[in-house]
Formats: structure tokens, C-alpha cells, sequence
């Protein structure tokens, strides 16, 4: 199948805007300059903040466990859609595999000891559907899960917190064979069984889970462009149904967890929720950028936070609108401890308009500045703008940060040292914009680095390197970058470096 050339993610978003029917702005970029001008003159918000994070602010780092734990085919572990997609030809740019990855299922030890030598003081990581059901359904296999308590004895003893995901887009290839995977309802409960048994025996040690890793991008590059696992293009019809089963999916799991966990046991989602920042900060705009955030995220963070779907959502989707009931919506928006929340890049900059939407958003330039990939746009304020708007548009009281970061190109020097400047410079103006929106008391607790160390990068393979840890897939050799210093120091004053 031929390869996205461009933005996996931005691709499907802007696809989900176009779907939703909203416009792009239709005006030259004089005009705009003209019309943002006049707007710079109204008045704006105090951006005064004292430096630092608040107190307990939680560092980590973040991986999944297909991207980096290899060992597919090792105790018991049953193959999941991501094995059976790697496999087959043209779906990954350098031909690679998940197959070995960064080896952490024998590493893990190794891998611990690099968050410890970062300060991190908790770590976010995914755990396998298919070691723990091979048969997604079923007998538990008791080897599978005995990974994760050897791995979560590990992060105990170096006192680092445990944060697990539960699903990071790894299912088990048996439900995608029996059911069709989240086009049939019966993935949606077969989800909740699995977090029931997984939360009953880890919540002694993990008290926080995400359910779902970025719903939205496993329903866009996984079923309507085919760029991801399962590798299905559905009509609009199906793909609206996949995303309602990917919700109820969450709020099953939610629902399991509550029953299942020790008492205490948190939960929340962990989506890259589309991130809507008003081109130029007046009153109007930012009023703009919520309404857009709320309409953009319909079928994911709005229908989850407050159990419906929007009229224009529904409206948008006319006959191709998901079956559901008022039950459904209930479960749904069951509700979470927090928020978490992958954020990557700014999908829109938008404007106030007199339309029925009250909002347009501004055409990018080509000359949008971008990291090493091409969706990969830089533009630091969408880490504030987009904690904030979830806090505000749904009374949120706690937030995690659960990805952010960057790939990059560098190699290492002849002294073996790697100087991955445009990493640093990432991450000092993303987190600046985040110590912006805690000081205005934006209710941000913690902050996971994507990722501890390079690894398998969906269907960019072992291309895309995010580490802060180089790794030499050949040897499996972790080399730190200047980054990881980076981040020890910024840990280590809890305030940007
Ligand atoms: C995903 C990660 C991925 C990262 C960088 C997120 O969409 O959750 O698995 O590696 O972005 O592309």
C-alpha cells in the first residue's frame, strides 16, 4: 500500500476538520496581517508568570510497548494487528518491524536505569493486550502479565512511578480476525474484561491508567487512510462507527477500573486532542479557539467530558451518523480522574468569524516552520492554549501532559557525544509555554517526555528518532543525547534550563 508522503497526523486532522465541514479562511495574507493587526490592539491578558513549576510537579518520560519491547513472539505472547501489518510490504518506510525494537522486554532493567540517571521521577508506558490475552478474549496468560510486575518491581525500587496505558494501538490480531476489531462493539467490551483483569492485579502498584492511547489517530490513519494498523480505508459510515466504539471502549474500561482496582485507582484518557490557538490573542479569538476546540474534538474529548455529541457533529455526519444509545453516552462520559494529553504541534490557528460557526481557520503558509517531520509543526503555544482550553471547556481539575517531544537527525561526533540542538530548542520552548499555563494556574500536574529512548516509529520505522537516548539498533547501544542532559537539569530545579 503506498505511503502517506506527508503528516500522518496532520493529514487526518485536517481531514476531521474538512469532514466537520469547517472552512479554512478565504483571505489573502495581507488582509489577514491587516485584520490580525487591528486585533493585536485590543486588550490582553497578563502573561507576567514567576519562574518554576508548582511544587510535586511530576517529570517522566513516555514509551508504548510495541514501539519498544520486542520479544513478539516470547512467553506466551499472542500477535497482535501491528505484527501482521509490519509484515506485509509497503506499509513501513525503512522496511522495519517491531519485532526487536529496543529489546526492553530484556532491557527493561537497563531502561530503568536511564530514567533514574534523568532524575525522572515517574514513567508512562503501555502495556501489551496480546501478552495478556494472546487470544484478546479468554485464558489469561500468566507469563505476560508477569513482564510488567517484574518491570513495575524495577521502576519501585528506583523510585519512579508507574503511569500505564492500557491500550497503545497493539490488539490482539485474534479480535481484528474474529470481530473486525473496533468496527464491531464486541472490541469495545472485550477492552473493558481486559482492563478489569489487568487494573485487579497491578493497581496494588499502578495508581494511574490511561485507557486509550489517541483514539483519534487510531480511528483516522488506522481505518480511514489505512497508513496505520489495521490498515482498513472504511467508508465515512463504518469510520464513524469505529470512532463511537473506540469511545464506548474508554468508558467500558472506565467503568471496569472502578470496579476492578484497588480503591484510589485514577483514570482518564490519553488523546492528542486537536488543538485550536487563537492566531492573535484577543478576547474574541480566544472565545473562537474553545468553541473550535469543542467541535473539532466531538467525537473524542467532547463526547467523553460531556456525554453527547455536538449538534454539528451530528448534523455534519447527516445519514452516516453512528448508531447509539442514550446508554451508551452514559458510559462514555463515565467519569475520569484527568486528562491526559499528547501534544505535539498546533493543528489550527483560528480566528473569530460571523458565521454560523463563530469561527474560521487561517490557512498555514508553506513557510510554517516544522521539526525533522513535516507534521511536526513547531509552534510552542499550543502547549498552553490546549491545557487550557480542556480545563476551561470542561472543568477539568487535573492534567497530565502525557507526550511531547520530537524526532530529529543528529549524529554522534567523533567523541561520541550528540548534539541535538533542535531537540533542546523543542523542549525549551514547549515547556516554557507549559510553565506559562501552570503559573496562570492551568491545572497541569506532570509532564512525560516522548520518548526515553528511540525506537519503532510506526510506519516511519526506525527512521524517526525521538530519544533522548540515541540508540544504535544494531547493537542495541543507549547513548544519551545533550537533551537528556537537558531535561536531568530541568528535573533536578523543576524550571526550565
Ligand atoms: C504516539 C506515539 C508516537 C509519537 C510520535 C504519538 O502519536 O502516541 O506512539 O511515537 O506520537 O510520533
Amino acid at each position: 500500500m503506498p505511503l502517506l508522503k506527508f503528516s500522518r497526523r496532520q493529514f487526518a486532522k485536517i481531514q476531521f476538520s474538512k469532514i466537520l465541514g469547517w472552512s479554512t479562511l478565504g483571505m489573502s495574507g495581507a488582509t489577514a496581517a491587516r485584520r490580525a493587526d487591528a486585533q493585536a490592539a485590543l486588550p490582553r491578558e497578563s502573561r507576567t508568570a514567576p519562574p518554576g513549576f508548582p511544587n510535586g510537579f511530576l517529570w517522566g518520560t513516555a514509551t508504548s510497548a510495541y514501539q519498544i519491547e520486542g520479544a513478539v513472539n516470547e512467553d506466551g505472547r499472542g500477535p497482535s494487528i501491528w505484527d501482521l501489518f509490519t509484515h506485509q510490504p509497503g506499509t513501513i518506510s525503512d522496511r522495519s518491524t517491531g519485532d526487536t525494537a529496543d529489546d526492553h522486554y530484556h532491557r527493561y532493567k537497563e531502561d530503568v536505569q536511564l530514567m533514574k540517571a534523568l532524575g525522572a521521577k515517574a514513567y508512562r508506558f503501555s502495556i501489551a493486550w496480546p501478552r495478556v490475552f494472546p487470544d484478546g478474549t479468554g485464558t489469561p496468560n500468566p507469563k505476560g502479565l508477569d513482564f510488567y510486575n517484574r518491570l513495575l518491581d524495577e521502576l519501585s525500587a528506583n523510585g519512579i512511578e508507574p503511569f500505564a496505558t492500557l491500550y497503545h494501538w497493539d490488539l490482539p490480531q485474534a479480535l481484528q480476525t474474529r470481530f473486525g476489531g473496533w468496527t464491531s462493539r464486541d472490541t469495545s467490551k472485550a477492552f473493558a474484561d481486559y482492563a478489569a483483569y489487568v487494573a485487579g492485579r497491578l493497581s496494588d502498584r499502578v495508581k494511574h491508567f490511561f485507557t486509550i492511547n489517541e483514539c483519534s489517530r487510531t480511528v483516522s490513519l488506522g481505518h480511514e487512510y489505512g497508513s496505520d494498523a489495521p490498515g482498513l480505508k472504511l467508508p465515512r459510515v463504518e469510520l464513524n462507527q469505529v470512532r463511537h466504539h473506540i469511545a464506548l471502549g474508554h468508558g467500558l474500561a472506565v467503568q471496569a477500573i472502578r470496579a476492578h482496582a484497588h480503591a484510589g485507582t485514577k483514570v482518564g484518557p490519553a488523546e492528542n486532542a486537536v488543538s485550536c490557538i487563537p492566531a492573535i490573542d484577543t478576547p474574541a479569538n480566544i472565545r473562537a479557539a474553545e468553541i473550535a476546540m469543542r467541535e473539532l474534538n466531538a467525537g473524542y474529548l467532547t463526547v467523553m467530558l460531556e456525554g453527547k455529541y455536538t449538534d454539528a457533529y451530528l448534523a455534519q455526519a447527516g445519514a452516516d451518523a453512528p448508531k447509539f444509545t442514550p446508554e451508551d453516552l452514559r458510559i462514555i462520559s463515565s467519569p475520569v480522574d484527568f486528562v491526559g494529553l499528547n501534544v505535539y504541534m498546533p493543528d489550527h490557528y483560528v480566528v473569530a468569524a460571523d458565521n454560523i460557526s463563530g469561527f474560521t481557520l487561517a490557512p498555514f503558509p508553506a513557510s510554517f516552520p516544522h521539526m525533522d517531520a513535516p507534521w511536526l509543526r513547531f509552534g510552542p503555544e499550543t502547549m498552553y492554549w490546549t491545557p487550557r482550553h480542556v480545563a476551561k471547556l470542561w472543568n477539568v481539575k487535573s492534567i497530565y501532559i502525557t507526550e511531547n517531544g520530537t524526532s530529529g537527525t543528529d549524529q554522534p561526533a567523533a567523541d561520541g557525544s550528540i548534539s541535538d540542538l533542535d531537540r533542546v530548542m523543542y523542549l525549551r520552548n514547549y515547556l516554557a509555554q507549559l510553565q506559562r499555563a501552570t503559573a496562570e494556574g492551568v491545572p497541569v500536574h506532570g509532564y512525560f517526555l516522548w520518548s526515553l529512548l528511540d525506537n519503532f516509529e510506526w510506519s516511519d520505522g526506525l527512521e524517526k528518532r525521538f530519544g533522548l537516548y540515541r540508540v544504535d539498533f544494531d547493537t542495541q547501544r543507549r547513548t544519551p543525547r545533550l537533551s537528556a542532559s537537558f531535561y536531568r537539569e530541568t528535573i533536578a530545579r523543576n524550571a526550565i534550563v
